[in-house]
């Protein structure tokens, strides 16, 4: 399965998600890789920073410009997930990603702001659909606040884009911050913590469609 992790705007859990939920995926015995289409390089810097003797769990690599639909077609039946981490940007890159996958992962923020900043994404997902009518949306809840609903009107306006809403969320959380610092997904840095099981969670989610 191809997914790409598309937001047109930056800080919205894409690099964080591409992460970790390659990491879940990985724990659950599946061959995965991440694709880094971001030219900021967040992901191939995460897993770089990954500690001596302990081996960043899955292979993160640069997207090297030339067609990403030729290499994706290369290195598709070595791998059960191949996760594209898209540029905040919808250019080009973010376009091919959409039109090589099977799942445009649209990570969002609950903020009326972020929420009304996912539109443009989402009318490039449809774009991409005209020619390729199998590719699938589905949003996902980030960087939620604890202590906090998702309020009704945010709740709302996610779901007047009549896209699936995804069960899962992930939570604003400092394991995130600090395991990136360490290079290392939530799964390893702190493996019993809810970040943590909120990654298991997503793959869970996704892996049975
Ligand atoms: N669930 C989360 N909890 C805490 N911090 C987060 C979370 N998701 C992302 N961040 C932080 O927010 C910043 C932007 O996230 P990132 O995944 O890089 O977004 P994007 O790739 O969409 O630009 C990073 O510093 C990251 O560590
Ligand atoms: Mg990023």
């Amino acid at each position: 399965m191809i997914i790409a992790i598309a937001n047109q705007k930056g800080g919205s859990g894409k690099t964080t998600t591409a992460i970790n939920l390659a990491a879940a995926l990985a724990e659950r015995g599946k061959q995965v890789i991440v694709i880094d289409a971001d030219p900021q390089a967040s992901a191939q810097d995460w897993a770089g920073a990954a500690p001596q003797g302990r081996p960043f769990p899955v292979f993160v690599v640069g997207y090297a410009r030339s067609n990403l639909a030729q290499h994706i077609e290369h290195i598709k039946e070595q791998y059960d997930y191949i996760l594209i981490d898209c540029p905040p940007a919808l250019g080009e890159m973010s376009r091919a990603a959409m039109s090589a996958s099977d799942l445009v992962l649209i990570p969002v923020p609950p903020s009326p702001l972020d929420i009304r900043a996912a539109a443009p994404t989402i009318t490039l997902y449809h774009e991409a659909r005209t020619g390729r009518p199998q590719l699938r949306a589905a949003l996902l809840v980030t960087r939620r606040i604890a202590g906090t609903s998702v309020g009704k009107q945010a709740a709302q306006a996610l779901l007047g884009y009549e896209l699936p809403v995804l069960s899962t969320e992930i939570y604003q959380r400092s394991a995130h911050v600090n395991a990136a610092g360490y290079g290392l997904p939530v799964t390893s840095f702190e493996p019993r913590g809810k970040a943590a099981q909120e990654y298991r969670r997503l793959a869970e989610e996704i892996a049975s469609g």
